[in-house]
């Protein structure tokens, strides 16, 4: 049965690289985007632009009020209390170093950072710095052979010294969900501040941060089928209560004189300067237009268009798959074969796949690579495009044997 996407043409730039003979395999990275939100953008810049929460005037206010409905549209999609609970950044890198400038008077020297195996480099490094600054130790839990965080080991890791847990929800490298109730579970039995990677796990769908009751969630537009320039922030309102100011100017006061000031809670505390408006606005759009789809059938496709996928690399000999990936995205290597030289080859032939080591370089050391080809897909991808990655690869293969 031919593996169409009935969403496809609701996304022009995916028939414009086809138009130009490219196959786009890179959506974890970031995704196409729907016309719906490209018409949202032209209808905030082409109908006047105007600054937030700053002006009475009406394109002022018509500016504001979009931009607040996008935050209730977020709150929604993660199930939060309250829209007062969506800090909007400039991207999930600059929500992770907020967390690690915001929560630094919480930690004293010896204190201990948790994390896994397999974050990417935006979970990692500020943490990293953080713990240079304040003196503490930085603990990585491994990963079992699936590619999921071993709750064996994590429950004795994350112990009375442990003061936060930083973990992904799902993999960029491995794609595999990770077990955050029960990380979670240990955390919270020890007190410990919680932060979630969100980035690649808010793509499959609504979320319920209630129910999983982190502290915090950070996530980006780009991966969501929304603008890039933006990142999302969530904090339970008491966790929001314990972050310091990090990034002060226009909009984030409450009063100031020219010796001192007093600063705004969140969400516009943290939102300090002129907040990435068109993004924004861009971002409820194509969250309207991911909730008017018929869910299932999104999910069923995605599983039908993996499928294929892993059943074609499994079929093919010297391909070792990463871990055990469950949403529509495989890393591999070729035995005897430069993933550069492979990606390469890609390139030539008009395939768009990553290569590299996926921001996780330490997760690619422990896993003995150099590096890695990744395929990730799109709810805009069909069976075509899977067919000419195997031909690309099949060809790439012939050369480099
Ligand atoms: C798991 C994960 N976390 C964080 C990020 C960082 O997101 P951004 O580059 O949008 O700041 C990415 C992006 O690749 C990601 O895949």
């Amino acid at each position: 049965m031919p593996l169409t996407s009935p969403w496809r043409r609701d996304f022009p730039g995916i028939l414009a690289l086809e138009a130009e003979g490219q196959t786009y395999l890179d959506s974890a990275a970031t995704a196409q985007k729907p016309q719906a939100m490209l018409d949202a953008l032209l209808g905030y810049y082409a109908g006047g632009a105007a600054n937030v929460h700053r002006a009475q005037h009406l394109p002022g206010e018509r500016a504001t009020r979009a931009f607040e409905d996008c935050r209730h549209k977020v709150a929604q999609r993660l199930n939060a209390a309250s829209a007062s609970e969506i800090v909007f950044t400039h991207g999930a890198t600059e929500a992770f170093n907020l967390l690690a400038y915001g929560l630094d008077d919480e930690f004293q020297a010896g204190d201990e950072i948790v994390i896994s195996a397999l974050e990417h480099h935006a979970n990692l490094l500020p943490w990293q710095q953080l713990a240079r600054r304040r003196g503490l130790k930085l603990v990585v839990l491994p990963l079992d052979s699936a590619g999921g965080v071993d709750l064996d080991q994590a429950a004795t890791l994350i112990g009375p010294r442990t003061r936060l847990l930083a973990v992904s929800q799902l993999s960029n490298v491995l794609g595999r969900w990770q077990p955050l109730t029960a990380l979670l579970a240990l955390a919270k039995a020890q007190g410990v501040l919680t932060v979630v990677d969100g980035a690649q796990g808010v793509v499959h769908g609504r979320q319920d941060l209630r129910a999983l009751d982190c502290d915090f969630y950070v996530c980006s537009s780009h991966k969501l089928y929304g603008p890039d320039g933006v990142g999302v922030l969530y904090g339970r309102a008491a966790a929001l209560q314990r972050l310091r100011h990090w990034q002060f100017g226009g909009e984030m006061v409450r009063q100031a004189d020219y010796q001192d000031a007093e600063f705004r809670g969140a969400p516009l505390g943290f939102e300090a300067g002129t907040p990435p408006i068109a993004g924004v606005i861009g971002l409820g759009a194509s969250l309207d237009y991911l909730g008017a789809l018929d869910q299932a059938a999104v999910a069923a496709h995605e599983a039908a268009l993996h499928a294929k996928l892993l059943a074609g690399l499994g079929a093919r000999e010297g391909i070792r798959l990463l871990g055990s990936p469950q949403v529509a995205l495989a890393s591999f290597v070729v035995t005897g074969v430069h993933n550069a030289d492979l990606a390469h080859l890609f390139t030539e032939q008009g395939v768009a796949v990553r290569a590299g080591h996926h921001c996780a370089m330490p997760l690619l050391q422990r896993l003995g690579l150099a590096g890695a080809i990744r395929v990730s897909l799109g709810l805009y991808n069909d069976g075509a495009d899977l067919e000419r990655f195997f031909a690309a690869l099949d060809r790439a293969l012939e050369l480099l044997r």
